[in-house]
């Protein structure tokens, strides 16, 4: 069923119907159980008249729905609880569920848009999840508890990284990532994520893609912090964020 009902939501958002009636069919599909894919084809007309009877009933996605998802379409590259043992795919065990919220709806192209974050592997993840789904994952991925990465152990470089997290470059107008991040790598719920923990490779990456403005879905703020930086320094404050904890 949980395939089955993944694929139907995907056909829908490739037909470009509005969200309500996408959210209307959701609860139809959800509340018709096994008669889903039936459902499915019939037309919008038919649909309101199928939601009808369950007004003001129970959120439109179960609960057990959230954990297919994660468990059977996120888990291969995240681990089912978000604790990724991948280093290029992003712990999200324990980040602030905003944040992994408006990542996901960043990833998704709207319309003829194109994503405010660009992968194309986490694009074709999220096309076929509702809002609803999407405001789930992070609740669910929220109250995983992380397993940090290893982390690194060159004390030399892991001093370098803990003197520019913390007070940042003075000379090169760098500011102390601590004042975003929180001095232990927390974050400032809901606008700036948790880091503390994360794969020095992941973090490498992201700091690359604000640095050539391949990502900028964050105002231009991460842009305007790694230009500013040498690669060495990028290199020793992802490495320490590695161990923060
Ligand atoms: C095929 C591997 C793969 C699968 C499957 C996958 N992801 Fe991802 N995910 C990635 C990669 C790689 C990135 C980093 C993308 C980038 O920035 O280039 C990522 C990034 C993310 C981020 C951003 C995290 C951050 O710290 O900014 C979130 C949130 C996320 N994925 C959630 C999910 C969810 C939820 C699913 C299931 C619906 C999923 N992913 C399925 C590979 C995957
Ligand atoms: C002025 C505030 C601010 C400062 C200073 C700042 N950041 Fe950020 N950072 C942000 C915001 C905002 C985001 C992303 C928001 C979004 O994508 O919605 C972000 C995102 C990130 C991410 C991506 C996290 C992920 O899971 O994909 C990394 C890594 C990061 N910052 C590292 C750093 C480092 C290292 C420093 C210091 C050199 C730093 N930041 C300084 C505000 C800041």
């Amino acid at each position: 069923m949980g395939y089955c009902f993944y694929t139907y939501i995907n056909t829908s958002f490739q037909s470009g119907k509005n969200m309500r009636t996408i959210n209307k069919m959701i609860m139809a599909v959800v509340f018709a159980s096994t008669a889903s894919v039936v459902m499915a084809e019939s037309s919008e007309e038919d649909v309101s008249a199928a939601s009808a009877p369950i007004e003001g009933s129970a959120a439109p996605v179960a609960p057990s729905s959230i954990e297919e998802i994660a468990g059977g379409i996120c888990a291969g590259c995240h681990s089912a609880d978000g604790n990724s043992v991948i280093p290029m795919n992003p712990i999200l065990a324990g980040q602030h569920s905003e944040y992994i919220s408006k990542q996901l709806m960043d990833f998704k192209a709207n319309g003829e848009e194109p994503p405010k974050r660009n992968s194309p592997v986490m694009s074709a993840m999220v096309a076929a999840l509702s809002q609803n789904d999407v405001k789930k994952l992070g609740e669910y991925y929220a109250k995983q508890t992380m397993k940090p990465s290893q982390g690194s152990t060159d004390e030399k470089i892991l001093e370098q990284g803990r003197i520019l997290y913390h007070g940042g470059n003075i000379e090169h107008n760098v500011p102390a990532c601590a004042s975003c991040h929180g001095p232990n790598g927390s974050g400032i719920p809901p606008r700036y994520p948790a880091v503390a923990g994360q794969h020095t490779e992941y973090t490498m990456m992201q700091l690359g893609l604000f640095n050539t403005g391949e990502r900028a879905n964050d105002n231009d703020i991460m842009h305007k912090v790694v230009s500013r930086m040498s690669a060495p320094e990028k290199r020793a404050v992802s490495e320490y964020i590695s161990t923060l904890r």
